[in-house]
């Protein structure tokens, strides 16, 4: 695979894939009005009026933000109905095998939320989802949305989903009585000051002042790791082939990872992300490092004792994913499902979800005065800031890649062997890099 940057990339999209999926849309996507938004019985060729939306997004503030753009499409779309098809799980744990396998016994809901990129390009060249191309020309999308969010959900110059957002993964959240009764006044520049902090915090009885979860939360706080020590550029690199996972900085960047599980939760690998999150909003420690999803999770439960900084060491790097909606092949509702996208795309749409789902939109004339001060935050940044792509969150690295990373990371938090996870990640880039 050949990344291109949100900004700045240009590419026009993705060359080298096959055009399975092209051929293979065209037959359902004639039979489709593009922008209609059904008021008619007659939902699809199945007569369905309901719309059913496969998510991951089944609590707080995740859930927060999928109710807002519920909202949005019941007044959108008269005559459709929203069904919710939520399978709780951080990352989509557990509701991407259950997708996986709708998709293979032709049962695919009517649409589903696939992270733009490389995991995108997985169900495009699998054939399961529709070219939704002149639905982007009809309802305004190319000029919405920044060219290089466009390039990368464009395979062979065909789109087939609609982004409703861009998340931050490389964020660390904190609990500000922690820190302060630990004496600390600022944010680590680096992760030498990172590591010191981390010892007052333990040096006032906190065993554990680091919180993380499972597999995928591991590995993003080793991507974060790596942005450090092996700079933005060097660390793309890795996903598209130009960095080699056996560079001795690949290296540093596992035992500094494995200095900082020292910090963690013994009990990490049994536990999902809000599991972690509960630990610091009860006080029993003080840092999480995870994508703005828990802005948004922590202001639906009502904690408001938090502080944020960029992971210590990534400077101005914004580590980048963004969830989009597709219509899947065979879908019970194509009319219901287009009327879907489109409020997903809308200005109203994407202000109704990120307003409460700690993102920020992928639409470039959102007014930030209507955010939150996160967000606020947060679009400055992504405005200036560097950008690089998250293999956790789908951005970087195909599905068959990610399972693979996991797996090499839950391997590590038992073994913390560190030339066995380098290995496992260098054979893994050989299987799975596009060149
Ligand atoms: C990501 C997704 C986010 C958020 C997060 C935690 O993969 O893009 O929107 O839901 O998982 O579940």
């Amino acid at each position: 695979m050949v990344f291109s940057p949100v900004k700045g990339g240009g590419r026009g999209g993705r060359t080298g894939f096959t055009r399975r999926a092209a051929v293979a849309a065209v037959g359902v996507a004639a039979l489709l009005t593009a922008g209609a938004c059904g008021s008619s019985d007659d939902g699809g060729g199945s007569g369905s009026t309901k719309v059913e939306v496969f998510t991951w997004w089944a609590d707080g503030g995740e859930k927060a933000g999928l109710d807002g753009l519920v909202k949005q499409f019941g007044t959108d779309c008269a005559g459709q109905t929203f069904e919710n098809g939520a399978v709780a799980g951080g990352a989509g744990a557990n509701a991407k095998s259950v997708l996986a396998s709708r998709l293979q016994q032709g049962t695919p809901p009517d649409t589903f939320q696939a992270h733009a990129g490389a995991e995108l390009s997985d169900y495009i060249l699998a054939g399961q989802v529709e070219d939704i191309s002149a639905d982007y020309d009809t309802w305004g999308l190319k000029q919405a949305f920044p060219q290089g969010l466009i390039d990368n959900l464009t395979v062979d110059g065909k789109i087939y989903s609609v982004p409703a957002n861009i998340h931050r993964a490389n964020v660390v959240w904190t609990n500000k009585k922690v820190l302060a009764d630990a004496g600390i006044t600022k944010d680590p520049a680096d992760m030498a000051a990172f590591i010191a902090d981390l010892e007052k915090v333990k040096a006032k009885g906190i065993k554990a002042p680091l919180a993380i979860g499972k597999d995928w939360t591991q590995l993003m706080l080793f991507e974060s790791v790596l942005i450090t020590d092996l700079g933005p550029d060097k660390f793309t690199g890795l996903w598209n082939g130009t960095t080699d996972w056996n560079d001795p900085l690949v290296t540093k960047g596992i035992n500094d990872f494995k200095t900082l599980l020292t910090y963690t939760n013994t009990d990490r690998d049994a536990l999902d992300w809000t599991d972690a999150e509960k630990l610091v909003m009860d006080g029993k420690a003080g840092y999480q490092l995870m994508g703005d999803w828990e802005a948004a999770d922590l202001d639906a439960k009502k904690f408001t004792d938090y502080a944020w900084f960029t992971f210590p060491g990534n400077g101005e790097t914004f580590q980048w994913l963004a969830d989009s909606f597709v219509l899947p092949k065979g879908a019970n509702n194509p009319e219901g499902t287009k009327c879907w996208l489109k409020t997903v795309g809308s200005a109203a749409g994407q202000k109704a979800f990120n307003t409460t789902k700690g993102s920020i939109p992928a639409r470039t004339d959102a007014a930030p005065a209507d955010y939150p001060k996160y967000q606020q935050a947060a679009m400055a940044d992504w405005k200036s800031a560097k950008q690089v792509p998250s293999c956790a969150h789908g951005s970087a690295c195909s599905q068959g890649w990610q399972g693979a990373a996991n797996s090499a990371l839950g391997a590590f938090s038992t073994k913390q062997d560190v030339a066995a996870l380098q290995k496992a990640l260098a054979t893994a880039a050989s299987q799975f890099v596009k060149k």
